[in-house]
């Protein structure tokens, strides 16, 4: 058995909060900014799925954009060029948990190498990356953009092993999303559910092995997690 030696993040929602442009949304439809920001963020996820299953690969970017319009619509709000460009930037600035620029850095400090496995495209994670100043916090940045399909789809999830160099039981894969975690345990990674928000795991047919509440609690029980790995 080998030892683990790297954690493989997903991003949105589970380093950076999605509902962060909920700010953004209330100021331009203001009454709206929570049902937008929900609805935004499903739609974008139904997308991404969608168009893994009807082989129609188009970046996360574009998912973000076509789930503004098709929310917007539903929502019978008026979205013109300017809000269209101003909210999907939003997207690019989400701004990180608070556990986390410290959760990564002491994660860091014992041996582990860092990664960001995401359905962004490359030029999204690099930017949100960038934009809280955690660049320097990964290894390796790692992109859908490779595959052209999206998280869950099983190909996805070996792009860590590739880059990083590492057998499948060395990754810890963490993600805040249920589905992404299922997506990742049936790949055959151990994985850590993060769970902010006191939820259910999704009902696939399989568990995650670890299950904490926030980035900072994985840091800080990272040993006794990688001894039962
Ligand atoms: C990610 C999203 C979809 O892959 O959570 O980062």
């Amino acid at each position: 058995m080998n030892t683990i030696k790297a954690a493989v993040f997903d991003l949105y929602g589970t380093l950076f909060d999605v509902y962060s442009v909920r700010t953004l949304c209330e100021r331009l439809y203001p009454g709206n900014g929570d049902v937008i920001s929900v609805m935004w963020r499903q739609k974008q996820l139904e997308y991404t799925w969608m168009r893994t299953l009807m082989d129609q690969y188009r970046d996360f970017e574009s998912a973000t954009l076509e789930a503004l319009r098709y929310t917007c619509g539903m929502l019978k709000l008026p979205l013109d060029a300017d809000a269209e460009a101003h909210l999907c930037s939003a997207y690019l600035g989400l701004a990180p948990f608070a556990d986390v620029p410290g959760a990564l850095q002491s994660l860091r400090k014992q041996g582990l190498k860092t990664a960001i496995l995401s359905n962004g495209s490359r030029h999204s994670i690099h930017r949100v990356v960038a934009n809280a100043g955690l660049t320097s916090s990964f290894d390796h940045l790692l992109s859908v953009d490779e595959v052209r399909v999206f998280k869950p789809n099983q190909r996805v999830y070996r792009l860590a092993m590739d880059a990083m160099g590492l057998e499948m039981d060395e990754i810890l894969f963490v993600s805040c999303n249920s589905w992404d975690a299922t997506g990742a345990k049936y790949f055959g990674y151990p994985v850590c559910w993060i769970n902010r928000n006191d939820g259910v795991f999704d009902q696939l047919g399989v568990e995650p092995d670890f299950v904490v509440r926030d980035v900072a609690e994985l840091a800080s029980h990272f040993s006794s997690i990688a001894a039962h790995a």
